[in-house]
């Protein structure tokens, strides 16, 4: 829901003052200092990424991706009691998993908080565009700057893998959540999963790239500079992609953390087998020169092998072997 012009204009919430601004032009000299330093890469990396990270991963906050945070949500924790009262995401990038999460009915209120200056503002502007109630902070999932039993849900997408220490941050979602309250985090790799992920998109990048060397294809080549940008890009990941998870270790660390019911699930093995290649080619030719055609086989195929992952591989396939993990447990 955006505001016709029509509407008085709403204050946009923003980030408190006492944060930290983004800060999306990194200087060499924190670029270099970033390659020692996990937490200072995570900052640089998603504050310069922040505008366009949307588009990046085509995410939007329609119908597609709330079936899809609101399906991540249903598959581990089950059937709950919705909607929660107060719900805090942690590494919330631009919002993808609370704010679709909120438009599918699992929270009223939100708070989105991520290491991130430049993820929080633009997380904030995201959920201002769609009317929903959420406020923000710029934190550390290590120490969440938030009071003891304030949350009845919290939830983060995509994070846990980046946090150098996992039970820490488990800690304080237990410390923030009320009685009773349980957290929810899904899209983290599994060890399995993310080894045949990295050939996969290595030997499909190295292909199309040398393919694209080829006279007659150079339409097809992407201009050298952002080919050296990605490089750069994916020098920064391999510093903040920290963890990959066994699905019995991520419950053996909620456990320790001091969570109750802690259950973890997989999901995706067909689909990511194909995945992979699919979103590794369209990252290495220009955009425009994959058109409609192409984004309807990726995503018509994705679906049919997501549908063969529930139904038959699920069953035979040990779950370890999936490339996506999600992980709940609650307060007691
Ligand atoms: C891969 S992105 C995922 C963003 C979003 N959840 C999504 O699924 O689109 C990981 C996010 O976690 C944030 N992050 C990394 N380490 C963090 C930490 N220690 N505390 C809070 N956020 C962190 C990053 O800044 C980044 O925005």
């Amino acid at each position: 829901m955006t505001a016709s012009p029509t509407e008085p204009t709403r204050r946009l919430a923003a980030v408190p003052d006492l944060d930290p601004a983004p800060n999306p032009h990194a200087t060499q000299e924190e670029v270099e200092a970033a390659l020692k330093d996990t937490k200072l890469a995570q900052v640089l990396y998603h504050d310069w990424e922040a505008e366009t990270y949307d588009d990046k991963w085509h995410i939007s906050y329609d119908e597609r991706c709330i079936d899809y945070a609101r399906g991540r949500f249903d598959a581990v924790a089950g059937e709950q009691d919705l909607p929660y009262e107060r719900a805090l995401e942690l590494g919330c990038g631009t919002g993808f998993f609370l704010l679709n999460l909120m438009q599918g009915g699992v929270a009223k209120r939100g708070s989105v908080t991520d290491l991130s200056p430049g993820m929080v503002k633009v997380a904030l502007r995201n959920a201002d565009h769609l009317g929903l109630e959420v406020d923000g902070r710029v934190a550390d999932a290590e120490t969440i700057p938030y009071a003891d039993n304030t949350f009845d849900l919290v939830v983060g997408h995509a994070v846990l893998h980046h946090i150098p220490d996992v039970e820490q941050a488990l800690r304080e979602c237990l410390r923030v959540l009320k009685p009773g309250g349980r957290f929810v985090f899904a899209g983290e790799p599994t060890t399995v999963g993310n080894f045949y992920a990295r050939w996969l998109g290595r030997i499909t990048w190295e292909s199309v790239t040398r393919v694209t060397k080829l006279p007659f294809l150079a339409d097809w080549r992407r201009p050298q500079e952002e080919l050296d940008e990605s490089s750069r890009a994916a020098a920064l990941e391999a510093v903040v992609d920290l963890h990959t998870f066994e699905p019995t270790q991520l419950e053996e660390i909620a456990v320790a953390a001091g969570a109750v019911e802690a259950k973890a699930v997989t999901e995706e093995f067909a689909s990511a087998l194909l995945g992979w290649p699919l979103r590794t080619v369209e990252y290495a030719v220009p955009r425009e020169k994959l058109g409609w055609g192409w984004a309807q086989f990726g995503l018509q195929s994705w679906k049919k092998l997501t549908w063969v992952d529930e139904n038959v591989l699920r069953h035979v396939v040990p779950r370890r072997f999936f490339y996506n993990a999600l992980i709940t447990g609650v307060k007691p």
